[in-house]
């Protein structure tokens, strides 16, 4: 781990807590925002320094491959994983250099400073130095690549999706994932005191420069919760549900969950997880809102009736969400991707059977494999023949047709346009109704 420096040169602490991040995500498989909290808290970093850090830390992982690239042209041979420290301090340092608004000297003579902090890292320093004197010089080259999207994502990602969409779509994905996403809010009723674009279907829109989500007027009120725009469509798609018995039956943290109690229906919210429904219930707590939360394995659970619509946001890859979470390029595998598929198979078999004849199924998934939603619902209709596809109309996503696919599914990928807005958070959703 990269030590936290005693003496603070200007920048040190923020440019070293940036680099144990990125360790933290790449070597030890933490979720960047877990590594972000106790990092930030172990540095003790003031506020100023922790958007640096989120910047620094963000823009390495969305930029991984370029700068790994430029990296593999300069070093004589590459790090040994034992000096996997080093390499993420280049990694950061790197990102200031040829993607940040950093000068060049801070990024370098801070970088050196971190290796020579670390007793085992001090005889890399003269080489990173001159490594990165050299990134400095490859700006020009990096700023020209055509394919930068490709370039920064995983083969084994970038090859599924070349075989959903084909490549020039594969290409406005990644290149997509290359951008922060906007912060979407989802209204408890229909208005609010904030300066925000409002989405087609509701949904308010901030751009970067919003500060701290706590301070944003309405949170304290609980007038709003965070909500990607096309989060929010699932939900939507069941129309009115005011007096509805609905069941969310993978609901935490319980975005959907507040959507439903909000629109007055009858919710019954089950999650496996324990810590995931605490979330379920501060959220429902802070917007003053309620639902019966149940703490269950989906597989297990018996509901005492049958109900009148049912949604099933179901455990997936998450790759629909990289703009927002870039770790995810490098903490998934192919393996999880199987095991997902098999799970969201299982639950939605079980789903069948906890909602009445004429009740509707609402299936989705953030993720951008095919394999995960379109695939899942063309086998489902096939072994489920008295289950039907009620198709989304433009109408019921605020006129947006190019989010419906030909089967009257509902695909939204990371490029896709809202109102003036560009982007929105890859998810598949399908509505099903039960006929007998
Ligand atoms: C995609 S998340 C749900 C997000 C949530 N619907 C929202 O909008 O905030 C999937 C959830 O499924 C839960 N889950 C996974 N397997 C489950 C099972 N067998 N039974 C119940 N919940 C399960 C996970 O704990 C996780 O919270």
């Amino acid at each position: 781990m990269v030590q936290n420096p005693k003496k603070n040169q200007a920048g040190l602490a923020a440019r070293s807590a940036a680099s144990e991040i990125i360790w933290r995500v790449l070597i030890d498989g933490s979720y960047v925002d877990d590594a972000f909290v106790k990092v930030v808290s172990d540095y003790n970093l003031a506020h100023r320094d922790r958007g640096l850090v989120r910047a620094i830390s963000a823009t390495t992982l969305r930029r991984l491959g370029q700068i790994q690239a430029v990296l593999g042209e300069h070093l004589k041979k590459p790090l040994a994983p034992k000096f996997a420290h080093a390499s993420c301090i280049l990694y950061t340092a790197s990102a200031q250099i040829l993607f940040m608004d950093v000068p060049d000297h801070s990024a370098i003579d801070l970088a050196v400073a971190q290796l020579r902090v670390q007793r085992k890292l001090h005889h890399l320093s003269g080489m990173a130095n001159a490594v990165l004197r050299k990134v400095v010089t490859s700006k020009q080259q990096v700023a020209s690549e055509k394919n930068v999207g490709r370039l920064n994502t995983p083969k084994w990602l970038w090859q599924l999706w070349a075989k959903d969409y084909g490549k020039d779509v594969a290409e406005k994905i990644a290149e997509a994932h290359l951008h922060e996403a906007a912060l979407d809010l989802s209204l408890k009723t229909g208005s609010s005191q904030l300066e925000a674009v409002v989405l087609p279907t509701g949904t308010l829109r901030l751009d970067s420069g919003y500060g701290r989500i706590e301070d944003l007027a309405g949170y304290e009120e609980g007038e709003w919760w965070v909500q990607d725009f096309a989060a929010s469509l699932p939900v939507k798609l069941l129309g009115d549900v005011a007096g509805k018995s609905v069941a969310d039956i993978c609901a935490a943290p319980g975005g959907k969950t507040m959507q439903l109690a909000a629109g007055n229906a009858h919710v019954s919210a089950v999650d496996i997880s324990e810590r995931r429904l605490l979330r379920v219930e501060e959220n429902l707590g802070r917007v003053d809102l309620s639902a019966d939360i149940i703490c269950a394995d989906v597989m297990e659970w018996q509901p005492d009736e049958l109900f009148d619509a049912l949604l099933l946001d179901a455990p997936c890859s998450a790759t629909g969400t990289i703009r927002r979470h870039p770790d995810a390029l490098y903490l998934k595998k192919s393996s999880d991707i199987d095991a997902l598929c098999k799970l969201q198979k299982k639950l939605l078999a079980r789903a069948a059977n906890m909602v009445k004849t004429g009740g509707t199924i609402i299936y989705c998934t953030c993720s951008l494999q095919k394999r995960e939603g379109e695939l899942q619902i063309d086998a489902f209709l096939q072994e489920n023949e008295n289950f039907e596809r009620l198709p989304v109309t433009p109408d019921d996503v605020g006129g947006m047709d190019h989010l419906i696919n030909d089967n009257g599914d509902l695909r939204t990928l990371p490029f896709h346009g809202v109102g003036d807005s560009a982007g929105m958070d890859g998810f598949f959703v399908s509505r099903l109704v039960r006929k007998t």
